[in-house]
């Protein structure tokens, strides 16, 4: 039987909180460890689905790894041993699951290896475009074939082998793509430039420079060149500022909450949220305390207050692209108007996130117009409890937990929550700690 998440109306919520590591450096720890030259220690791996299938992969190539605390399928504090750049034939096809990030950095590396892989994924990643990372590997000389239903999509056929470098200018401002051409430029000779058309998540470029690898960034082109070792090294993942946003916005919406977040990623190519709720009249403060493989962490201070609403910047999408389903019930819950554009990549996560988001906040009494690119939300509008879908997008099954904690009647069901698992798998215990406060 699928899960669900059923909330009641909180008052406000107080307290302090860590959320589980990173997801984004926990899949580039995962592959960049495996292809260094020695062990490891990974703290705080994010023991989610998503982050778990690329380790199992890099498994699967032939790196070795010892679970440290955690569980197999859980794995928190890791030793991963490094294969010294030689990644072995898997036998059968290699599974992402639900997670776009790992299928296309994973790409990257196997276009560069001398065997064939397949990538696989669940029916929402088996629908999301790949030709975004096709085109630039594709340039560089490894083959690809695409079997899926939709064209374009996994299962993804890669025949791999000697890469030349490439210079691409990305047509999206995409972490994923940018890393995946990165990655393959370490296996290419000479230089690789990847040009970027507006600043994105970086964790790429810290992690190879903190395993050895050199990268140069200038502005917004990126540039690695090839035949460099990746050096062990230890590492600790932050908490992912992406899962504590849900619980951001909550303090931040709300007059009366009071919450301190602690040990979260702090790297400012993910943090416009906070720079938005500021804007928008919210009292948060952040303190870099730690700073681990180009990486800094510390903690937010959240104190609620009325919000007002705002017209998000052209150039902060990139950089809160997975807080927007969030960002839209912050918007409801304010005063004014809401405008969020220039985020037509929204379209091909995990579900269409202006479609789930607009469906989802309608049902609750929102008032939103969808936009190609975007949706514009009417705040001050009481929301209502109700019964909605998840869609099977974790990050809409959370955001739409918090709205319901801020409906004015009424209780809210999320249906098909398993979801969360991929990204958040501590949430709904972390929701009834909160609601039990
Ligand atoms: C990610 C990049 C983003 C983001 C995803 C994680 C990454 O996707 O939405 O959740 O780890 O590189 P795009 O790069 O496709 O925008």
């Amino acid at each position: 039987m699928s899960e669900s998440i059923k909330v009641s109306p909180l008052k406000k919520i107080s307290g302090e909180l860590a959320v589980p590591g990173d997801k984004s450096i926990s899949h580039r720890a995962a592959i960049l460890a495996g292809l260094s030259d020695g062990s490891c220690s990974v703290q705080n791996f994010l023991p989610s689905e998503d982050c778990v299938n690329t380790l199992r992969a890099m498994g699967q190539l032939g790196v070795k790894y010892e679970v440290k605390k955690g569980t197999e399928d859980r794995p928190i504090d890791l030793v991963i041993h490094g294969c010294h750049g030689k990644l072995r034939a898997p036998e059968k096809e290699l599974d992402c699951g639900n997670s776009g990030t790992g299928m296309r950095l994973l790409a990257g590396v196997l276009a560069a290896q001398e065997f064939d892989s397949v990538l696989i994924g669940d029916e929402s990643l088996s629908g999301r475009p790949m030709g975004r990372i096709i085109k630039p590997l594709a340039e560089m000389g490894a083959q690809f074939e695409t079997k899926g239903k939709k064209p374009g999509c996994a299962p993804l056929h890669i025949t791999g082998g000697t890469l030349n470098p490439i210079t691409y200018e990305m047509p999206m401002a995409s972490a994923q793509v940018k890393s995946a051409i990165l990655l393959a430029g370490m296996f290419a000779p000479d230089k690789t430039t990847v040009i970027q058309p507006a600043i994105n998540r970086d964790h790429t470029e810290r992690m190879l420079n903190s395993f050895g690898v050199k990268v140069s960034t200038e502005e917004n082109t990126i540039s690695v060149y090839g035949g460099q070792k990746v050096r062990s090294r230890d590492l600790v993942v932050p908490g992912d500022v992406s899962s504590a946003a849900f619980w951001i916005v909550a303090a931040a919406c709300v007059p009366g909450s009071r919450l301190l977040v602690t040990n979260v990623g702090l790297n400012p190519t993910r943090t416009a949220l906070l720079d938005v709720l500021i804007r928008m009249g919210a009292h948060i403060k952040d303190h870099v305390q730690h700073e681990d493989g180009g990486e800094p962490r510390g903690s937010i201070e959240i104190i609620g207050r009325q919000l007002k609403g705002t017209e998000i910047k052209p150039c902060e999408v990139p950089n809160l692209i997975d807080e927007v389903p969030i960002l839209a019930v912050a918007g409801a819950l304010a005063e004014g108007t809401m405008t969020i554009r220039n985020a037509a990549e929204l379209r091909v996560k995990e579900t269409d996130r202006i479609e789930t988001t607009v469906e989802n906040l309608r049902l609750m009494g929102g008032e939103i117009s969808e936009f190609e690119d975007g949706m514009v939300i009417q705040g001050g509008q009481a929301l209502k409890g109700a019964t909605l879908d998840s869609f099977g997008d974790h990050r809409i099954a959370m955001a739409f937990a918090i709205a319901g904690l801020f409906a004015k009647e009424g209780s809210t069901t999320i249906k098909n929550t398993e979801c969360v698992a991929t990204s958040y798998p501590t949430f709904t215990e972390h929701l009834k700690e909160i609601c039990n406060r």
